[in-house]
């Protein structure tokens, strides 16, 4: 299965944060925003990564992350030259997904919870590797659905409808950004039209999956954390969880090295190799005593 993160966007709701850098770029407690996203596909066992941006950023995620060598992984890239919508992704990516199946995570897209790992293993598996298994969505509780794509379930979860940001919504069940697709996934998203605000809406993707009966859905139970950080104070609330939780356990979240040598990406050598080259701040005392056993 191939990854995409789609971390390119206007941002204009953080302006003017993100007036000179990309809002995937921007902290979130003590990492770069982009490692959240980067460290869902990594625990779903994902090795094979695209990173979508505009133009003017790819300099800056190439200085962050490299080729992804150091984690065990491969990282490309590519340039969205305009913000045309989530869908776009899978034209702009068509030739690295190259028939394959796929993830596509939104680069402002934070998920935490136990058994993460396991369920992402489990769509992963039910998607299965075919051309026709379908395309997966995840859904989390939202007090204020109208403004995501909101999917109505009924009685076993099977989805019934699927409406992007709708003013009576139909359910409290918000699409998060985190998408599992079959092969057909770049043929579908080049015959999508723009929506009504000029945008090619995933929305749009994972509606013609559920005209084709091919759509499913895992539900985030409310065990999990989602958020989506495009305004200030889903920014300030991200961090504050993501602080309250590595202070309390002294566990890191999306602390890329770790998840690479836990998922067995890189050797215990190679973690001791990069803990040696890291600043001696609380970063790198941290990978050291994960090193050490803890
Ligand atoms: P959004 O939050 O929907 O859009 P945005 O980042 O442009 O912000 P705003 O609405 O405040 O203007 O995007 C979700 C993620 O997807 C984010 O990480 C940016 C990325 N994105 C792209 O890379 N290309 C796009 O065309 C769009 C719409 C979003």
């Amino acid at each position: 299965m191939k990854g995409l993160i789609l971390a390119g966007g206007s941002g204009s709701r953080l302006y003017p944060l993100t007036q000179v850098v990309s809002k995937n770029l921007l902290p979130v407690y003590d990492k770069p925003m982009i490692y959240y996203p980067l460290s869902t596909l990594m625990l779903a066992g994902i090795r094979d990564i695209l990173l979508i941006t505009r133009p003017e950023e790819q300099v800056l995620f190439k200085r962050l992350l490299g080729d992804g060598r150091q984690l065990g992984i491969s990282l490309t890239y590519a340039i969205q030259e305009q913000p045309r919508g989530l869908a776009d992704a899978f034209i702009v990516g068509a030739d690295f997904i190259a028939g394959d199946v796929c993830a596509l995570i939104l680069g402002d897209n934070i998920f935490y919870g136990d058994g993460l790992i396991s369920l992402l293993a489990e769509s992963r598996r039910q998607l299965g590797q075919t051309a026709t298994g379908g395309a997966r969505i995840f859904s989390y509780t939202v007090r204020d659905p109208s403004r995501y794509g909101v999917v109505e379930l009924d009685a076993q979860d099977r989805p019934v409808s699927i409406e992007e940001k709708p003013r009576a919504p139909r359910s409290r069940n918000a699409v998060t950004g985190l998408y599992f697709y079959d092969q057909r996934v770049s043929d579908i998203a080049r015959r999508v039209q723009p929506s009504a605000r000029g945008e090619l809406e995933i929305t749009s993707i994972n509606q013609a999956y559920l005209d084709l009966g091919a759509l499913s859905v895992t539900r985030l139970g409310r065990g999990y954390a989602w958020f989506d950080t495009g305004t200030h104070e889903s920014l300030i609330q991200a961090g504050s969880f993501l602080q309250a939780v590595e202070e309390r356990q002294g566990l890191k979240v999306a602390c890329l090295e770790e998840i690479a040598w836990r998922q067995g990406f890189i050797t215990r050598e190679q973690l001791q190799a990069i803990c040696r080259s890291l600043p001696k701040n609380s970063y790198g005392s941290y990978l050291a005593e994960i090193l050490d056993g803890g």
